[in-house]
């Protein structure tokens, strides 16, 4: 309860999300965490212990890395590495990861 309201205060002072986008973002949090947290930090906006922060990113970068584990064209990576595999089979995840991701 406590939470519920706490949730609606700062929803009054702050611009509010509208609830399809953040019934999206939830998606991609636990998207995120599935997949993601064995590299990159459980807090996108912090240094992983092999990934870097990646809060803020682009749903093209987001498409590119995971999908492909590849960069839209003229993006310059964070990294030269390439240790970060491909995953393919979360083609349906890409637009919740990305509303996740760009949450402030
Ligand atoms: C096996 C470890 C690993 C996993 C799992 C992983 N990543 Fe990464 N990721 C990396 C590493 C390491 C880099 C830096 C480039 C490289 O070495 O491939 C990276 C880079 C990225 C970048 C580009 C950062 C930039 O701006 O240059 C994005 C975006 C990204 N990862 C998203 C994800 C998402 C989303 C997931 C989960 C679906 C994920 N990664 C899962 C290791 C991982």
């Amino acid at each position: 309860m406590r939470v519920w309201l706490l949730t609606l205060g700062i929803c009054s002072i702050s611009a509010c999300q509208d609830p399809a986008r953040e019934g999206l973002a939830d998606a991609g949090s636990r998207a995120y965490r599935a997949n993601c947290i064995a590299c990159h930090n459980f807090d996108p906006e912090r240094d992983g212990t092999l990934g870097p922060a990646i809060a803020g990113s682009s749903r093209e970068l987001i498409e590119a890395r995971v999908l492909r584990a590849d960069y839209p064209p003229g993006y310059t990576p964070k990294r030269d590495t390439r240790l970060m595999p491909a995953q393919p089979y979360l083609r349906g995840e890409v637009e919740s990861l990305a509303a996740y991701l760009a949450l402030p």
